[in-house]
């Protein structure tokens, strides 16, 4: 099974996100949307997973003492080598302090931690194919954009199912704060 681990966004945020992509959406614009019922902030990406490491990762994570802590978006955002648009993540010491028990607990199933810094972020939109479609995007993108702030509560396992349309994510664990 293909899992990765996040934190899912208040009700509000999503609102305010799906009025974002609602407005920006065209037809035929290039671009793959995300539904908005996966929208997270993917702490590790974890993949391909055994029946043994979920039960390790499970435990790991079950493990894991970390308080409540307010999440602020910043404006949205691409990543030009990908073709990404998103919604951008303050990056925060309880943030990075999460996600670094996150990696460490996963780290002792098998799970080696990506190197590149961590960039946290909601992913909106991406191109179906070439970068026409988020290059076109960028110049529509309305100025001084705000989201609301929220607090995490919890965090959760995803199993991921990729699709033609896009993946779909499946809630396996909860894991409160
Ligand atoms: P993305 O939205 O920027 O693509 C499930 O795919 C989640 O894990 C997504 O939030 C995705 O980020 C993230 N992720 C991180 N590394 C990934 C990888 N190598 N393959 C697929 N998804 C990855």
């Amino acid at each position: 099974m293909r899992l990765f681990i996040g934190i899912p966004l208040a009700s509000a945020v999503v609102h305010e996100l799906a009025a974002l992509s609602a407005r920006l959406q065209s037809p035929n614009d290039g671009l793959r949307w995300s539904r908005e019922e996966g929208w997270h902030i993917t702490l590790q990406f974890l993949g391909q997973t055994s029946d043994e490491q979920y039960a390790c990762v499970t435990a790991a994570l079950r493990g894991i003492r970390h308080t409540p802590f307010e999440i602020y978006l910043d404006p949205p955002g691409f990543f030009d080598r990908s073709g990404v648009f998103f919604a951008g993540v303050r990056v925060s010491a309880e943030l990075i302090a999460l996600q670094q028990l996150v990696t460490a607990a996963t780290k002792r199933c098998g799970f080696v931690p990506e190197d590149r810094p961590y960039h946290p972020h909601i992913t909106l939109a991406r191109d179906k194919g070439g970068h026409q479609g988020a290059r076109k995007l960028k110049s529509r993108v309305p100025a001084g954009v705000q989201f609301s702030h929220f607090s995490a509560r919890e965090f959760l396992l995803y199993q991921s199912f990729p699709g033609p349309g896009g993946s779909r994510y499946e809630v396996r664990e909860r894991f409160e704060l």
